[in-house]
């Protein structure tokens, strides 16, 4: 298992091109078995999931063409289709369950296993209670046999429906909008999960000619189409990684110019740096950000779906909130377990009381170098961060978390300063 070796504490300057958008460019790929024509994707980002998902598709039949370095990939169906996604194949990502509805939707069967991902709910693990029972309602039957294999068909087409989610849910949501473009009819989607990432894969589905539009701030209507044509499409920037940077800097004495990305995807984000003191200036698809000589605290963050405060940067902005001045809390609402990586925190000096979903954060916290474990992706990312700002050397064990969902960060960190070697 490799491991960051990090030697800090490094002050960061320069430039970081933000990857594609891992969890955007997800189900985008899975959404390719609805097609009979060849796709063209571009921007992947060059990370493991991404591999995994195409591996994937390619399980299932698919022909795989790679570009530029993998980062653009020519998709087309071929004469072998297969029906079949094995748990080897989704034991290690959540997203990988987005192939049972398209595959149901287009050729009205599928046996899917249960997939696995990072493990971010307590006991209760990743639920799809909420993929399936919106399935079932478009016509789809499943049994879960040995193995925790998913046995699903339909009788001919889904049928478009009218729902409502209990919870909002990104997957779901995307699940639910990509199974329903073959369908017959008119599906409304109401409480619909309206993070970036379901906006971009909709954009790719209308861009191939699926009848899909927001029909209020939540709802979402899909009027169902025969097939979908030829598309080349280019995935969005990963926010979570532009969010992850510009922590980076306000952490290090940092001045980063972060490209690739759109910054009024994460105007919460960056408003809420702007309050602990970064200077930030945005233009077009840059944003210039400078960190402060001393951190602000921010009193009370709480996580949401979008345009709330995301999940996915609680634990990066948790390291910033260690080190700025006085006591911040953090309240998770969507993840149980989103706070793994604080104890990991506490080995490097940081003073962390988690009570239920919140988090009291003491500031003032020095980092100084430590043994550490990443539990999960987010995690990983958050003890790197905290190594970069560590004095000494900090070991950052389990990175292939890391490497599921952050192309090349300890590339991209050196290039700006910092001094990380992976040792295999
Ligand atoms: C997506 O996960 C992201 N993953 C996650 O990013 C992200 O943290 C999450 O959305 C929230 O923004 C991908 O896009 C691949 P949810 P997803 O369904 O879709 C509950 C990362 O680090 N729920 O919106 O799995 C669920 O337990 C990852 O890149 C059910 O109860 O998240 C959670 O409490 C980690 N039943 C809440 O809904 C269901 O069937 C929201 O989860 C589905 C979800």
């Amino acid at each position: 298992m490799d491991k960051f070796v990090i030697k800090g504490p490094s002050i960061l300057k320069g430039q970081v091109l933000i990857s594609g958008s891992k969890n955007s460019a997800l189900p985008i790929l899975a959404s390719t078995l609805l097609f009979d024509k060849p796709v063209v994707i571009q921007n992947l980002p060059r990370v493991r999931d991404i591999d995994t998902m195409l591996n994937l598709l390619k399980s299932l039949g698919s022909k795989i063409e790679f570009f530029n370095n993998k980062k653009k990939v020519r998709i087309t169906k071929t004469k072998k289709q297969k029906y079949f996604a094995s748990y080897s194949l989704l034991k290690t990502m959540r997203a990988g369950i987005l192939v049972l509805g398209p595959l149901v939707s287009k050729y009205q069967k599928s046996i899917v296993s249960f997939p696995g991902g990072c493990v971010l709910n307590g006991n209760s693990g990743r639920p799809i209670n909420l993929h399936l029972s919106a399935l079932q309602k478009l016509g789809m039957k499943y049994k879960i046999k040995k193995g925790g294999y998913i046995y699903a068909k339909s009788n001919g087409k889904l049928k478009g429906k009218t729902l409502k989610f209990q919870t909002i849910s990104v997957g779901a949501s995307q699940h639910l909008i990509m199974s329903s473009i073959l369908s017959n009819g008119k599906t409304t989607l109401h409480n619909v999960a309206t993070e970036p990432e379901v906006v971009d894969l909709i954009n790719f589905l209308n861009s191939a000619g699926a009848n899909i539009k927001w029909v209020g701030k939540r709802i979402c209507q899909i009027i169902g189409v025969n097939s979908l044509k030829e598309t080349n499409y280019t995935v969005m920037g990963d926010r979570i990684e532009a969010g992850t940077f510009c922590v980076a800097a306000t952490l290090n004495k940092g001045n980063l110019l972060i490209k690739g990305f759109d910054p009024s995807l994460i105007k919460t984000e960056l408003d809420l740096l702007k309050k602990t003191g970064a200077k930030i200036k945005t233009v077009e698809d840059t944003i210039h950000i400078k960190g402060p000589q001393k951190i602000t605290k921010i009193k009370h963050l709480v996580t949401k779906e979008y345009s709330g405060f995301p999940t996915d940067l609680a634990p990066i902005f948790m390291v910033l909130l260690c080190k700025a001045s006085g006591r911040s809390s953090i309240t998770e609402n969507i993840f149980q377990s989103r706070f793994m990586h604080a104890m990991e925190l506490q080995r490097l000096g940081a003073k962390i009381l988690i009570k239920k979903n919140k988090a009291v954060i003491e500031g003032n916290t020095n980092f100084i170098g430590a043994e550490v474990m990443s539990s999960d992706l987010r995690a990983s990312a958050a003890l790197i961060l905290a190594g970069v700002s560590a004095k000494g050397t900090t070991v950052v064990s389990r990175i292939y978390h890391c490497d599921r969902g952050y192309e090349s960060i300890e590339k991209k960190l050196n290039k700006v300063g910092a001094s990380i070697r992976r040792l295999n």
